[in-house]
């Protein structure tokens, strides 16, 4: 009889604990589409994924950051669901002739920012390209003015038009580079 009760007793237990170790079913994360994701409020305190790239034709300096879920991959890896990367694209300031000017470092001098771009990857978020050969894999883009929040006119098209060759680099054109520079 008492041994009866020790196995009733073990068993609710076993229940109880078990019912304890099941996570509770994931909320349905959201799927962001083309020209959807938002500029995360906190992207310039994430690692930078690469800075002052210098950009002599467009007349540019761009700097890269990289959430810490994508700061996570390794070189060879593709970037996991859950990565954000953002750009910041500044004009470089320009001479009276319209030559850009050059620091002491040889660099473009930074002048304004004109606009951020956004690229991002989750579970399922590439199934709404179309056409369905434009896909970057699970990569959608954004584009946004200097403010972060209002829309840029850039069509997203041409954003997974270019990046789309890279398709061993995980769509990323300086992914060599990233994880070569990177000290951590
Ligand atoms: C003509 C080619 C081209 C087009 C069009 C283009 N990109 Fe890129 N993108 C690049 C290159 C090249 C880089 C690497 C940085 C650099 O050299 O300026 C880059 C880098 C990026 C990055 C940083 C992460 C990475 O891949 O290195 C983001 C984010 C990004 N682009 C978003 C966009 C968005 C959003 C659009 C469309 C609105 C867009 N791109 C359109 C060529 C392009």
């Amino acid at each position: 009889m008492k041994y009866v009760k020790w196995v009733a007793t073990a068993t609710i237990l076993t229940t109880v604990l078990m019912g304890c170790a099941q996570t509770p079913p994931a909320p349905q994360a959201q799927k962001y589409k083309d020209g959807e994701l938002p500029v995360p409020a906190n992207y310039k305190g994430w690692p930078k994924f690469l800075s002052e790239i210098q950009r002599a034709d467009t007349k540019q300096v761009r700097e890269i950051y990289i959430n810490p879920i994508g700061h996570s991959t390794k070189m060879g890896e593709a970037f996991p669901n859950g990565t954000i990367s953002v750009m910041e694209i500044y004009k470089a300031r320009e001479a009276a002739d319209g030559t850009p000017l050059k620091g002491a470092d040889g660099k473009f001098v930074k002048g304004d920012l004109l606009k951020v771009a956004v690229m991002g990857k989750g579970a399922g978020w590439g199934e709404s390209v179309m056409p369905p050969d434009l896909r970057n894999g699970d990569w959608i883009y954004a584009m946004y003015m200097a403010d972060g929040k209002t829309k840029a006119p850039d069509d997203t098209v041409t954003c997974r038009a270019c990046h789309l060759p890279l398709t061993d680099k995980d769509y990323i054109f300086r992914y060599d580079e990233y994880f070569q520079k990177r000290i951590n």
